[in-house]
Protein backbone atom coordinates (compact mmCIF):
# COMPACT_ATOMS: atom_id res chain seq x y z
CA UNK A 1 0.00 0.00 0.00
CA UNK A 2 1.52 3.25 -0.94
CA UNK A 3 1.12 6.13 1.66
CA UNK A 4 1.92 9.64 2.13
CA UNK A 5 5.16 11.31 4.13
CA UNK A 6 4.23 13.31 6.52
CA UNK A 7 6.17 16.54 4.29
CA UNK A 8 4.47 15.31 1.19
CA UNK A 9 1.00 16.06 2.65
CA UNK A 10 1.79 19.12 4.08
CA UNK A 11 3.14 20.12 1.04
CA UNK A 12 0.19 19.26 -0.90
CA UNK A 13 -2.08 20.18 1.51
CA UNK A 14 -0.49 23.55 2.55
CA UNK A 15 -1.02 22.28 6.24
CA UNK A 16 1.12 22.15 8.96
CA UNK A 17 3.14 19.34 10.20
CA UNK A 18 1.12 19.74 13.55
CA UNK A 19 -1.78 19.16 11.42
CA UNK A 20 -1.15 16.63 9.98
CA UNK A 21 -0.04 14.91 13.54
CA UNK A 22 -3.44 15.84 14.51
CA UNK A 23 -5.45 14.03 11.70
CA UNK A 24 -3.54 10.50 12.83
CA UNK A 25 -3.99 10.96 16.29
CA UNK A 26 -7.88 11.52 15.35
CA UNK A 27 -8.13 8.96 13.43
CA UNK A 28 -6.28 6.50 15.89
CA UNK A 29 -8.78 7.28 18.77
CA UNK A 30 -11.91 7.02 16.54
CA UNK A 31 -12.36 10.79 15.44
CA UNK A 32 -11.85 10.61 12.07
CA UNK A 33 -12.43 7.67 9.46
CA UNK A 34 -8.99 8.41 7.78
CA UNK A 35 -7.34 4.60 6.77
CA UNK A 36 -3.96 4.49 7.90
CA UNK A 37 -0.39 2.69 7.27
CA UNK A 38 1.60 1.22 9.86
CA UNK A 39 4.99 0.42 9.39
CA UNK A 40 7.89 0.07 11.79
CA UNK A 41 5.35 0.82 14.68
CA UNK A 42 4.58 4.39 12.74
CA UNK A 43 1.32 5.23 11.45
CA UNK A 44 0.91 7.11 8.25
CA UNK A 45 -2.11 8.09 6.22
CA UNK A 46 -2.65 5.51 3.31
CA UNK A 47 -2.84 7.11 -0.69
CA UNK A 48 -5.63 5.73 -1.03
CA UNK A 49 -9.10 7.06 -2.98
CA UNK A 50 -11.04 7.00 -0.39
CA UNK A 51 -8.89 8.96 1.43
CA UNK A 52 -8.28 11.72 -0.83
CA UNK A 53 -11.68 13.51 -0.49
CA UNK A 54 -11.47 13.14 2.85
CA UNK A 55 -8.01 14.76 3.26
CA UNK A 56 -9.27 18.00 0.81
CA UNK A 57 -12.28 18.52 3.40
CA UNK A 58 -9.54 18.11 6.55
CA UNK A 59 -7.27 20.52 4.63
CA UNK A 60 -9.91 23.50 4.01
CA UNK A 61 -11.37 23.27 7.57
CA UNK A 62 -7.80 23.25 9.44
CA UNK A 63 -7.03 26.39 6.87
CA UNK A 64 -9.75 27.93 7.81
CA UNK A 65 -9.56 27.81 11.56
CA UNK A 66 -5.57 28.30 11.89
CA UNK A 67 -4.31 29.97 14.52
CA UNK A 68 -3.42 33.48 13.93
CA UNK A 69 -0.78 33.60 15.71
CA UNK A 70 1.18 31.09 13.06
CA UNK A 71 -0.08 32.33 10.26
CA UNK A 72 -1.03 35.38 8.51
CA UNK A 73 -3.16 36.41 5.97
CA UNK A 74 -1.21 39.11 3.66
CA UNK A 75 -1.98 42.35 1.10
CA UNK A 76 0.22 43.87 -0.90
CA UNK A 77 -0.15 47.60 -0.62
CA UNK A 78 -1.37 49.91 -2.62
CA UNK A 79 2.17 51.63 -3.97
CA UNK A 80 2.70 47.73 -5.28
CA UNK A 81 -0.17 47.88 -7.79
CA UNK A 82 1.15 51.31 -8.60
CA UNK A 83 4.72 50.31 -9.35
CA UNK A 84 4.54 47.30 -11.30
CA UNK A 85 2.44 46.47 -14.75
CA UNK A 86 -0.38 43.55 -14.67
CA UNK A 87 1.84 41.51 -16.67
CA UNK A 88 4.98 41.99 -13.66
CA UNK A 89 2.58 41.48 -11.05
CA UNK A 90 1.80 38.08 -12.66
CA UNK A 91 5.18 37.12 -12.98
CA UNK A 92 5.59 38.02 -9.67
CA UNK A 93 2.98 35.57 -8.12
CA UNK A 94 4.02 33.09 -10.52
CA UNK A 95 7.52 32.90 -9.30
CA UNK A 96 6.50 33.36 -5.52
CA UNK A 97 3.87 29.98 -6.10
CA UNK A 98 6.18 27.61 -8.74
CA UNK A 99 9.88 29.03 -7.46
CA UNK A 100 9.29 30.70 -4.13
CA UNK A 101 11.63 33.31 -5.65
CA UNK A 102 11.07 36.88 -6.09
CA UNK A 103 12.79 37.78 -9.65
CA UNK A 104 15.44 39.82 -8.78
CA UNK A 105 15.25 42.84 -11.43
CA UNK A 106 11.89 44.07 -9.72
CA UNK A 107 13.70 45.69 -6.73
CA UNK A 108 15.29 47.94 -8.99
CA UNK A 109 11.85 49.89 -9.68
CA UNK A 110 10.86 52.96 -7.57
CA UNK A 111 12.20 55.52 -6.39
CA UNK A 112 13.52 54.51 -2.92
CA UNK A 113 15.09 51.12 -4.56
CA UNK A 114 16.75 53.06 -7.28
CA UNK A 115 18.23 55.91 -5.17
CA UNK A 116 19.12 52.82 -2.76
CA UNK A 117 21.05 51.57 -5.23
CA UNK A 118 22.26 54.71 -6.50
CA UNK A 119 23.54 55.46 -3.32
CA UNK A 120 25.58 51.85 -3.04
CA UNK A 121 27.24 52.69 -6.66
CA UNK A 122 28.19 56.28 -5.22
CA UNK A 123 29.72 54.22 -2.33
CA UNK A 124 31.78 51.97 -4.74
CA UNK A 125 32.99 55.08 -6.63
CA UNK A 126 34.26 56.62 -3.31
CA UNK A 127 36.16 53.31 -2.40
CA UNK A 128 38.40 53.32 -5.51
CA UNK A 129 39.36 50.39 -5.86
CA UNK A 130 38.66 46.62 -5.92
CA UNK A 131 35.43 46.57 -6.27
CA UNK A 132 32.92 45.58 -9.00
CA UNK A 133 32.15 49.35 -10.45
CA UNK A 134 36.37 50.30 -10.12
CA UNK A 135 37.13 47.06 -11.89
CA UNK A 136 35.05 47.59 -14.87
CA UNK A 137 36.45 51.43 -15.51
CA UNK A 138 39.86 50.26 -15.20
CA UNK A 139 38.91 47.25 -17.47
CA UNK A 140 37.18 49.14 -20.29
CA UNK A 141 40.27 51.82 -20.10
CA UNK A 142 42.45 48.66 -20.59
CA UNK A 143 40.59 47.19 -23.42
CA UNK A 144 40.23 50.87 -25.14
CA UNK A 145 42.85 51.01 -27.49
CA UNK A 146 41.42 46.82 -28.88
CA UNK A 147 37.69 48.40 -28.93
CA UNK A 148 38.95 51.76 -30.89
CA UNK A 149 40.64 49.35 -33.63
CA UNK A 150 37.63 47.34 -33.84
CA UNK A 151 35.44 50.71 -34.27
CA UNK A 152 38.08 52.40 -36.62
CA UNK A 153 36.44 50.49 -39.31
CA UNK A 154 33.61 52.28 -39.17
CA UNK A 155 31.68 55.39 -39.78
CA UNK A 156 30.15 55.63 -36.78
CA UNK A 157 29.50 54.70 -33.04
CA UNK A 158 26.56 54.07 -30.44
CA UNK A 159 27.03 52.67 -27.10
CA UNK A 160 24.25 50.23 -26.02
CA UNK A 161 24.40 50.23 -22.18
CA UNK A 162 22.62 47.18 -20.90
CA UNK A 163 21.56 47.53 -17.44
CA UNK A 164 22.46 51.30 -16.96
CA UNK A 165 23.11 51.58 -13.00
CA UNK A 166 23.69 55.59 -12.63
CA UNK A 167 25.59 55.30 -15.71
CA UNK A 168 29.30 55.92 -13.10
CA UNK A 169 31.01 52.30 -14.94
CA UNK A 170 30.68 54.53 -18.40
CA UNK A 171 31.58 57.68 -17.69
CA UNK A 172 35.42 57.47 -18.44
CA UNK A 173 34.84 55.32 -21.75
CA UNK A 174 32.05 57.56 -22.82
CA UNK A 175 34.34 60.01 -22.40
CA UNK A 176 37.17 58.35 -24.46
CA UNK A 177 34.90 57.47 -27.10
CA UNK A 178 33.47 61.30 -27.41
CA UNK A 179 37.28 62.25 -27.77
CA UNK A 180 37.77 60.00 -31.29
CA UNK A 181 34.77 61.97 -32.39
CA UNK A 182 32.55 59.13 -33.76
CA UNK A 183 30.61 58.40 -30.68
CA UNK A 184 26.95 59.59 -32.25
CA UNK A 185 24.80 58.48 -28.92
CA UNK A 186 23.93 56.82 -25.91
CA UNK A 187 21.02 54.36 -25.59
CA UNK A 188 20.30 53.02 -21.95
CA UNK A 189 18.07 50.12 -22.00
CA UNK A 190 16.82 49.11 -18.06
CA UNK A 191 13.67 48.23 -16.01
CA UNK A 192 13.77 51.03 -13.73
CA UNK A 193 12.72 54.34 -14.67
CA UNK A 194 13.96 56.38 -11.66
CA UNK A 195 17.73 54.68 -12.61
CA UNK A 196 17.12 55.67 -16.13
CA UNK A 197 16.12 58.79 -15.20
CA UNK A 198 19.36 59.35 -12.93
CA UNK A 199 21.43 58.23 -15.85
CA UNK A 200 20.00 60.66 -18.14
CA UNK A 201 20.87 63.45 -15.52
CA UNK A 202 24.38 62.22 -14.71
CA UNK A 203 25.37 61.73 -18.26
CA UNK A 204 23.81 65.54 -19.27
CA UNK A 205 25.50 67.03 -16.49
CA UNK A 206 28.99 65.00 -17.79
CA UNK A 207 28.98 65.69 -20.94
CA UNK A 208 27.46 69.54 -20.76
CA UNK A 209 24.54 68.19 -22.89
CA UNK A 210 26.94 66.89 -25.77
CA UNK A 211 26.06 63.67 -25.84
CA UNK A 212 22.22 62.41 -27.72
CA UNK A 213 20.76 59.85 -24.91
CA UNK A 214 17.64 57.16 -25.53
CA UNK A 215 16.44 55.55 -22.77
CA UNK A 216 14.26 52.69 -22.86
CA UNK A 217 12.44 50.19 -20.47
CA UNK A 218 12.89 46.75 -21.08
CA UNK A 219 13.18 43.58 -19.27
CA UNK A 220 15.92 41.89 -20.76
CA UNK A 221 14.49 38.39 -19.14
CA UNK A 222 12.50 38.45 -22.07
CA UNK A 223 12.32 41.99 -24.06
CA UNK A 224 14.94 42.46 -26.97
CA UNK A 225 15.84 45.43 -27.63
CA UNK A 226 16.97 45.59 -31.90
CA UNK A 227 14.26 48.23 -32.53
CA UNK A 228 15.84 51.00 -30.04
CA UNK A 229 19.22 49.95 -31.51
CA UNK A 230 18.38 50.69 -34.90
CA UNK A 231 16.49 53.45 -34.34
CA UNK A 232 19.19 55.12 -33.27
CA UNK A 233 21.87 54.11 -36.08
CA UNK A 234 23.04 57.18 -38.12
CA UNK A 235 23.70 54.56 -41.08
CA UNK A 236 24.05 51.28 -41.88
CA UNK A 237 28.16 51.68 -40.96
CA UNK A 238 27.21 52.42 -37.22
CA UNK A 239 28.66 49.78 -34.84
CA UNK A 240 26.75 49.81 -32.12
CA UNK A 241 28.90 48.78 -29.10
CA UNK A 242 26.75 46.44 -26.42
CA UNK A 243 27.48 46.98 -22.87
CA UNK A 244 26.36 44.41 -20.19
CA UNK A 245 28.29 45.72 -17.21
CA UNK A 246 28.51 45.50 -13.08
CA UNK A 247 28.89 41.28 -12.96
CA UNK A 248 24.84 41.13 -13.54
CA UNK A 249 24.91 37.92 -15.72
CA UNK A 250 24.73 35.49 -12.40
CA UNK A 251 21.82 37.03 -10.86
CA UNK A 252 19.42 35.52 -13.59
CA UNK A 253 17.33 31.86 -13.34
CA UNK A 254 18.28 31.45 -16.65
CA UNK A 255 21.43 33.49 -17.99
CA UNK A 256 21.73 31.88 -21.43
CA UNK A 257 17.95 33.02 -21.97
CA UNK A 258 19.20 36.86 -21.09
CA UNK A 259 22.06 36.20 -23.71
CA UNK A 260 19.90 34.80 -26.27
CA UNK A 261 17.64 38.75 -25.90
CA UNK A 262 20.75 40.62 -26.09
CA UNK A 263 21.91 38.54 -29.14
CA UNK A 264 19.04 38.92 -30.82
CA UNK A 265 19.34 42.27 -30.47
CA UNK A 266 22.59 43.22 -31.90
CA UNK A 267 23.39 43.58 -35.60
CA UNK A 268 25.99 42.22 -37.48
CA UNK A 269 28.56 44.64 -37.14
CA UNK A 270 28.20 45.12 -32.86
CA UNK A 271 30.07 43.67 -29.90
CA UNK A 272 29.01 43.07 -26.30
CA UNK A 273 31.13 43.75 -23.89
CA UNK A 274 30.28 42.11 -20.54
CA UNK A 275 32.42 42.63 -16.70
CA UNK A 276 31.88 40.20 -14.42
CA UNK A 277 33.31 39.29 -11.08
CA UNK A 278 34.92 35.29 -11.08
CA UNK A 279 34.37 32.51 -8.83
CA UNK A 280 37.59 32.35 -5.99
CA UNK A 281 37.38 31.82 -2.29
CA UNK A 282 36.70 35.36 -1.20
CA UNK A 283 34.12 36.61 -3.91
CA UNK A 284 31.87 33.48 -2.63
CA UNK A 285 31.73 35.63 1.13
CA UNK A 286 31.17 39.03 -0.57
CA UNK A 287 27.61 40.09 0.69
CA UNK A 288 28.40 43.64 1.20
CA UNK A 289 25.56 45.58 -0.62
CA UNK A 290 24.76 48.04 2.05
CA UNK A 291 25.01 51.46 2.02
CA UNK A 292 27.04 53.34 5.24
CA UNK A 293 23.87 54.65 6.73
CA UNK A 294 21.62 51.02 6.20
CA UNK A 295 23.18 47.66 8.70
CA UNK A 296 20.44 45.50 8.36
CA UNK A 297 21.12 42.10 7.01
CA UNK A 298 18.67 42.61 4.21
CA UNK A 299 19.58 45.54 2.20
CA UNK A 300 17.11 48.15 1.85
CA UNK A 301 16.26 47.37 -1.87
CA UNK A 302 15.81 44.01 -0.91
CA UNK A 303 13.22 44.78 1.78
CA UNK A 304 11.70 47.17 -0.57
CA UNK A 305 10.12 44.57 -2.37
CA UNK A 306 9.06 42.61 0.43
CA UNK A 307 7.09 45.66 2.35
CA UNK A 308 5.40 46.12 -0.49
CA UNK A 309 4.07 43.06 -0.45
CA UNK A 310 3.24 43.60 2.66
CA UNK A 311 5.38 40.85 4.37
CA UNK A 312 6.17 42.18 7.63
CA UNK A 313 9.96 41.64 9.21
CA UNK A 314 8.72 39.67 11.89
CA UNK A 315 7.92 37.19 9.74
CA UNK A 316 10.91 36.08 8.53
CA UNK A 317 14.70 35.82 9.05
CA UNK A 318 17.45 36.43 6.56
CA UNK A 319 19.61 33.54 5.40
CA UNK A 320 22.49 34.21 2.86
CA UNK A 321 25.31 31.98 1.80
CA UNK A 322 27.40 30.22 -0.50
CA UNK A 323 25.87 27.07 -2.50
CA UNK A 324 28.57 24.86 -3.57
CA UNK A 325 26.43 22.51 -5.39
CA UNK A 326 24.94 25.44 -7.25
CA UNK A 327 27.67 27.64 -7.46
CA UNK A 328 25.64 30.28 -6.35
CA UNK A 329 25.25 33.31 -3.43
CA UNK A 330 22.05 33.62 -2.29
CA UNK A 331 20.00 36.07 0.08
CA UNK A 332 16.94 34.15 1.21
CA UNK A 333 13.81 34.94 3.44
CA UNK A 334 13.23 32.26 5.98
CA UNK A 335 9.37 31.83 6.99
CA UNK A 336 8.96 32.10 10.77
CA UNK A 337 5.03 31.78 10.07
CA UNK A 338 2.58 30.41 7.40
CA UNK A 339 1.28 33.17 5.24
CA UNK A 340 -1.30 33.26 2.53
CA UNK A 341 -0.56 35.86 0.21
CA UNK A 342 -3.54 37.18 -1.99
CA UNK A 343 -2.96 39.28 -4.97
CA UNK A 344 -5.77 41.34 -6.41
CA UNK A 345 -5.47 40.23 -9.69
CA UNK A 346 -8.59 41.49 -11.45
CA UNK A 347 -11.17 39.34 -11.77
CA UNK A 348 -10.44 37.00 -8.75
CA UNK A 349 -7.75 37.05 -5.94
CA UNK A 350 -4.78 34.62 -6.47
CA UNK A 351 -3.75 33.04 -2.96
CA UNK A 352 -0.11 32.02 -2.98
CA UNK A 353 -0.01 29.51 0.29
CA UNK A 354 3.41 29.13 1.97
CA UNK A 355 4.50 27.23 5.23
CA UNK A 356 6.41 28.34 8.04
CA UNK A 357 9.94 27.31 7.59
CA UNK A 358 9.57 27.83 3.84
CA UNK A 359 12.51 29.78 1.86
CA UNK A 360 12.11 32.53 -0.49
CA UNK A 361 15.01 33.86 -2.82
CA UNK A 362 15.95 37.02 -3.44
CA UNK A 363 18.61 37.45 -4.83
CA UNK A 364 21.21 34.87 -6.52
CA UNK A 365 24.46 35.49 -7.84
CA UNK A 366 25.75 32.58 -9.75
CA UNK A 367 29.73 32.15 -9.78
CA UNK A 368 31.89 32.17 -13.41
CA UNK A 369 35.46 30.98 -14.22
CA UNK A 370 36.63 32.58 -17.01
CA UNK A 371 36.17 29.20 -18.83
CA UNK A 372 32.14 28.35 -18.07
CA UNK A 373 31.89 32.44 -19.42
CA UNK A 374 33.53 31.51 -22.37
CA UNK A 375 31.11 28.54 -22.19
CA UNK A 376 28.43 30.40 -22.18
CA UNK A 377 28.83 33.43 -24.08
CA UNK A 378 30.20 30.33 -26.80
CA UNK A 379 26.81 28.17 -26.48
CA UNK A 380 24.60 31.41 -26.94
CA UNK A 381 25.76 32.43 -30.29
CA UNK A 382 28.55 34.82 -29.20
CA UNK A 383 31.98 34.21 -30.51
CA UNK A 384 34.66 35.86 -27.68
CA UNK A 385 37.46 37.61 -28.89
CA UNK A 386 38.84 38.82 -26.13
CA UNK A 387 39.21 38.25 -22.10
CA UNK A 388 41.04 40.62 -20.16
CA UNK A 389 41.79 40.22 -16.09
CA UNK A 390 42.54 42.61 -13.20
CA UNK A 391 41.97 42.69 -9.48
CA UNK A 392 44.27 42.15 -6.88
CA UNK A 393 43.12 38.50 -7.39
CA UNK A 394 42.41 38.97 -11.14
CA UNK A 395 38.94 37.93 -10.08
CA UNK A 396 37.37 41.12 -12.17
CA UNK A 397 37.02 39.79 -15.76
CA UNK A 398 36.23 41.91 -19.26
CA UNK A 399 34.42 39.72 -22.19
CA UNK A 400 34.43 40.88 -25.60
CA UNK A 401 32.22 39.30 -28.05
CA UNK A 402 30.29 39.50 -31.05
CA UNK A 403 27.63 37.53 -32.39
CA UNK A 404 28.35 34.26 -34.46
CA UNK A 405 27.30 34.66 -38.35
CA UNK A 406 27.42 31.52 -40.49
CA UNK A 407 29.53 31.53 -42.70
CA UNK A 408 28.95 31.50 -46.66
CA UNK A 409 30.63 28.16 -47.06
CA UNK A 410 28.28 26.55 -44.81
CA UNK A 411 25.27 28.63 -46.15
CA UNK A 412 26.46 26.96 -49.74
CA UNK A 413 27.29 23.28 -48.29
CA UNK A 414 24.06 20.82 -48.91
C1 LIG B 1 24.26 45.69 -10.81
S1 LIG B 1 23.57 47.09 -11.62
C2 LIG B 1 24.83 47.37 -12.82
C3 LIG B 1 24.84 48.79 -13.28
C4 LIG B 1 25.98 49.21 -14.21
N1 LIG B 1 25.98 48.47 -15.45
C5 LIG B 1 27.30 49.12 -13.50
O1 LIG B 1 28.15 48.33 -13.94
O2 LIG B 1 27.49 49.83 -12.51
C6 LIG B 1 22.27 46.34 -12.48
C7 LIG B 1 21.45 47.22 -13.40
O3 LIG B 1 20.74 46.35 -14.29
C8 LIG B 1 19.36 46.65 -14.25
N2 LIG B 1 18.64 45.39 -14.42
C9 LIG B 1 18.66 44.31 -13.61
N3 LIG B 1 17.87 43.34 -14.11
C10 LIG B 1 17.34 43.81 -15.28
C11 LIG B 1 16.43 43.28 -16.23
N4 LIG B 1 15.92 42.06 -16.12
N5 LIG B 1 16.11 44.04 -17.29
C12 LIG B 1 16.61 45.29 -17.43
N6 LIG B 1 17.46 45.86 -16.54
C13 LIG B 1 17.83 45.13 -15.48
C14 LIG B 1 19.13 47.31 -12.91
O4 LIG B 1 17.98 48.12 -12.89
C15 LIG B 1 20.42 48.08 -12.72
O5 LIG B 1 20.38 49.33 -13.34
Amino acid sequence: LKYFKKSELVKLYNVSDKTVRNWIEATKSGKLNLELYEKDGKSFIADTVYNYSSLMNLATRSRKYRNSLNHHRVEPLAGFYQLYSFEEIIDIVNNLEMHREIPQQYRYCGTPAATYWNEYLLKLDRAGSDNMLSATQELLQLDLPYIDKIAERHASINVVDVGVGNGLAVKAFLGALQRTGKLKKYVGIDISLPLLDTTRENIATWFSGNLETNLYRRDITHQRFAEAIVHNMESEDTINIVLFLGGILGNFKAPGDVLRVIRDSMGSNDILIMSDKLDNEYSRRFFDFNIESDKSALPFYSKYILDLLGLKESYYRVEQQYELIRRQRTICIRLTSSLSLSFDIGRFNKVVEMQKGERILLWRGGHFTTESSVGILSSNGFEVLRSTKVGDKQEFSLFISKVKKISSSESLAT
